[in-house]
């Protein structure tokens, strides 16, 4: 069921009463069908999501960690996705039929995913393999559609996360001459970049005006679907520039979602795995801006009374979509599985399926 899909059906709107509930109400609940369904209950939440969710996950770990926990979990017989859409739709992907995966908010979606559609992917294609002909391999963020995977999977590609990009778009240069990366623009490039790449052998790809930004010269190496992180974009060089001149001895550790010019300003970038393993081993007392999800940074800050951490964007805002799944969301969801009636359920279709599960197994089989 796509985001879209799920919002129009009415058993998608949660009855107001959840939202009247008070907080000690709410976690007694949760609390009380977790106890009593047990295994049977499987609740995985992303490093993003707030922390009156994330108190209740049974695992918490970022796309990359949570695909991998969902693949191999074969005793829940209900998977509530702490996280956002294209997660709940990776996790139905790789478990089995028997399990049911529930997303507590439709409306978690996510914007970056929603900047390629299936459409758009296949005007690309064509346009893109009439100038460079047989050349490219598409290769997908995990933060797209079932559908985008699909595509991938079935032209020869694979998923990446930003904790296993690196490895991923060197497997595919060695297939192919080019890769077409969707749909960050700014993980693709940080990544490339970091392998070697010049930014003279990049070009975007706008999926609005189907077409090139630039020349479609011969030595073009990496093709990048102009799409980016809502969240992330909110990090610029006049913050990293504030930093620098106010708090020298401040280290800057920063997403590779986030543009490439704040990537090079900083001191550090890596996924929200490797962000939280650099501050987990942090000297004491040390200094940190963080550039990434405002509910991550804020856990850091909470969980590390002995370090000095901020954010790199002193007015940032957590992800709103992430922010979604919320305490009353995750009783009703709760409330629902426990009287047999579950709602909010992501089924990807069996075709889409399919080929969406080579691009992710790939990825998995080469991490
Ligand atoms: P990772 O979990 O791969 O770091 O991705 C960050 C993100 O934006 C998730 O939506
Ligand atoms: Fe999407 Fe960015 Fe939010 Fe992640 S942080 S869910 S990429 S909008």
């Amino acid at each position: 069921m796509s985001v879209l899909e799920g919002l129009l059906n009415e058993r998608s709107v949660m009855p107001g009463r959840y939202k009247e509930q008070s907080e000690t109400e709410l976690m007694t609940l949760i609390k009380q069908i977790k106890k009593e369904m047990g295994p049977r209950l499987y609740l995985p939440g992303h490093h993003y999501q707030k922390d009156e969710v994330i108190q209740f996950a049974d695992d918490t770990g970022d796309s990359l960690k949570l695909a991998q926990l969902s693949a191999e979990n074969k005793q829940a017989d209900y998977i509530v996705f702490c996280g956002v859409h294209f997660m709940a739709e990776t996790a139905d992907i790789l478990t089995t039929e028997r399990q049911q995966v529930i997303l507590p908010d439709m409306r978690a979606g996510c914007s970056m995913a929603d900047m390629a559609d299936e459409k758009q992917t296949r005007v690309a294609w064509e346009k893109l393999t009439d100038l460079y002909g047989e050349t490219i391999i598409p290769l997908t963020y995990v933060n797209s559609t079932a559908a985008i995977k699909a595509f991938v999977g079935k032209h020869g590609g694979a998923c990446v996360t930003s904790s296993n990009a690196k490895e991923i778009v060197s497997w595919a240069l060695k297939e192919k001459k080019r890769i077409l990366f969707l749909p960050d623009q700014h993980l693709g490039r940080n990544t490339a970049y970091d392998l070697g790449i010049p930014l003279e052998q990049m070009r975007i790809w706008n999926p609005i005006t189907h077409e090139l930004e630039g020349e479609a010269t011969e030595d073009v190496k990496v093709l990048l679907w102009k799409g980016h992180c809502s969240v992330h974009e909110n990090f610029r060089m006049e913050h990293i520039r504030m930093l620098r001149e106010e708090e020298p001895d401040r280290a800057i550790l920063v997403h590779p979602e986030c543009t490439w010019e704040v990537v090079q300003g900083s001191d550090f970038a890596g996924s929200t795995s490797y962000i939280i393993n650099m501050i987990k081993n942090a000297p004491m007392g040390s200094k940190w801006a963080i550039g990434t999800e405002m509910n991550l940074v804020k856990r850091l800050i909470k969980d590390n009374p002995h370090l000095d951490i901020v954010s790199v964007n002193p007015y940032m805002c957590p992800c709103l979509t992430m922010n979604r799944i919320d305490l009353p969301h995750l009783a009703w969801s709760l409330e629902n599985i426990a009287n047999n009636h579950s709602n909010n359920i992501i089924q990807v279709s069996d075709i889409i399926k399919k080929d969406a599960k080579i691009a992710l197994n790939r990825m998995l089989e080469l991490v």
